[in-house]
C-alpha cells in the first residue's frame, strides 16, 4: 500500500461544493492523507464557513488569507503563499477545482515544484477571452497532469487543444454529487421567505460582464422589476453585485436578500418556477433538477446544459420576453429532469479510484 498525501486547494464559494465529494471519498481511504488549503479568496461567513459546515467538509489545515484584490494581486498572493505550503507539506498530488483565480494560481505553483496536479472540472470553455474564468481554466488545463472532466464535450475540447488523451479522464460532475447527497435535507426555504412554491423567480447575478457596467446592470434591473410586478422575484445578492446595486435604484418589488447558504439555495432552486442567473453552477443544478433556467450571458462553458438540460442563453434586455409562459404550470406538475451521462453522484468516488487505485474512466 503506497501512502499518498493529497492537497486540495479551494478559495471561492463554488469550489467548496466541488471539494465536498472528493473529501468524503478520500476520507474513506486508509492510505490517503487529504489536507485542505483555503486560499481565503472568499472570507465572509456566508460565502465560506457556512459551506464547510453544511457540506461536512473538514476544516482547512491552512488558510492563506489572501482576501480580495485585483486579479494580479490576488493570483500573486496565492502563488507566493501557497509555494511555502507545498514546500512544508510536500504533497504527492495537488487538486485544484473549477475556474477561480485560486485555481490557476495553485496549479502554476504546484507544477513548477514538480508536484503532480489534477484539475477537477477540466475542459470547459466559454470561448470568451474577456472572462477571468476562461483564463483560469486554460491555465489550469494546460498545466495539470490529470484533467478530470464533467462531460464528454469537455474531452473533445481538450483533445482539440492538443492535450493527449492519457491525461484526460471523464469522471462526471462533482457539483451534482453534492446536490444528490444533500437534496433531501434542503426544504422549506420558499416558505421561510414567504414566497409560493413554484410561484416565484429566483435570481443570481455576479459576473463582471453583467454587474460591473452600470448600463447593462440597469437594463437587467428593469427586466427584473418588470417580472416582479407579476410574481415574486427573490434575489440573493453576491457581495460584488451588492456594491453595484447600491448605485442603481431600479429594482421595484424585487426581494433582495443576503447570500444564502448552500441548503437554502438548493431548496430555493428546486422550488422556483424559473431561475435567472449568470452562474455556471446554477446552470448545471437547474438542468439536473429540471427547473427552467435563463442565463444572462452571450455564451456558456457548459453547453450540455443547453443541448441536454433546461438552460437558455439570453441578452440582458430579453428577461421579460424570454420568461413569458415559463413555469406557469405551477405545483403538482411532475418536472422532467434530463439524465446527463455521469451526473450520477459518483464523480468524487471515481476521482478517489483514479488517484488511489490507478483506475481509468474514459
Ligand atoms: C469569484 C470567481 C468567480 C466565481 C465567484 C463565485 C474569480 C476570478 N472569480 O468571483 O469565477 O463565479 O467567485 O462566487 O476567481 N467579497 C466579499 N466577501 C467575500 C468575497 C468577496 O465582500 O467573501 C467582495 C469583495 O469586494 C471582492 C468582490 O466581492 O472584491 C469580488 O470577489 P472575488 O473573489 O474577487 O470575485 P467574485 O466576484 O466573488
Amino acid at each position: 500500500m503506497t501512502f499518498l498525501r493529497v492537497l486540495s486547494v479551494v478559495g471561492a464559494r463554488p469550489n467548496f461544493v466541488k471539494l465536498a465529494p472528493v473529501a468524503h471519498a478520500l476520507a474513506k481511504r486508509p492510505d490517503v492523507e487529504h489536507l485542505i488549503v483555503h486560499t481565503g479568496q472568499h472570507y465572509d461567513a456566508l460565502m465560506s464557513e457556512s459551506f464547510f459546515q453544511e457540506l461536512d467538509i473538514p476544516a482547512p489545515s491552512v488558510n492563506l488569507e489572501v482576501g480580495s484584490g485585483s486579479h494580479a494581486k490576488q493570483t500573486a498572493a496565492v502563488m507566493e503563499r501557497f509555494e511555502g505550503t507545498c514546500l512544508d507539506l510536500k504533497p504527492d498530488w495537488v487538486l485544484v477545482y473549477g475556474d477561480v483565480n485560486s485555481t490557476a494560481a495553485a496549479a502554476l505553483v504546484a507544477v513548477k515544484l514538480g508536484i503532480k496536479t489534477a484539475h477537477v472540472e477540466a475542459g470547459l470553455r466559454s470561448h470568451d477571452r474577456t472572462m477571468p474564468e476562461e483564463h483560469n481554466r486554460m491555465v489550469a488545463d494546460h498545466l495539470a497532469d490529470l484533467l478530470l472532466t464533467p462531460s464528454r464535450d469537455a474531452i473533445a475540447t481538450l483533445k482539440g487543444e492538443g492535450i493527449p488523451a492519457e491525461r484526460i479522464q471523464f469522471v462526471g460532475n462533482v457539483m451534482i454529487d453534492t446536490l444528490i447527497r444533500l437534496r433531501g435535507r434542503a426544504k422549506g426555504a420558499a416558505r421561510k421567505l414567504g414566497v409560493p412554491e413554484r410561484g416565484f423567480v429566483l435570481v443570481t447575478l455576479h459576473r463582471p460582464g453583467n454587474v460591473d457596467d452600470p448600463a447593462t446592470l440597469g437594463v437587467i434591473c428593469d427586466g427584473l422589476a418588470a417580472l416582479a410586478k407579476d410574481r415574486p422575484v427573490v434575489f440573493p445578492v453576491h457581495p460584488r453585485t451588492r456594491q453595484r446595486l447600491a448605485e442603481t435604484k431600479r429594482l421595484g418589488n424585487v426581494k433582495l436578500v443576503d447570500p444564502v447558504p448552500y441548503l437554502e439555495m438548493l431548496s430555493l432552486t428546486e422550488s422556483a418556477a424559473l431561475v435567472v442567473t449568470d452562474s455556471g453552477g446554477v446552470q448545471e443544478e437547474t438542468s439536473f433538477l429540471g427547473v427552467p433556467c435563463l442565463t444572462v450571458r452571450p455564451n456558456t462553458e457548459r453547453p450540455i446544459t443547453v443541448s441536454e438540460g433546461t438552460n437558455r442563453l439570453i441578452k440582458p434586455g430579453e428577461i421579460v420576453t424570454a420568461s413569458k409562459g415559463i413555469g406557469d404550470s405551477g405545483l403538482g406538475i411532475e418536472r422532467k429532469a434530463p439524465k446527463i451521462e455521469r451526473w450520477d453522484g459518483k464523480a468524487g468516488e471515481r476521482i478517489a479510484q483514479i488517484l488511489c487505485d490507478g483506475k481509468r474512466f474514459d
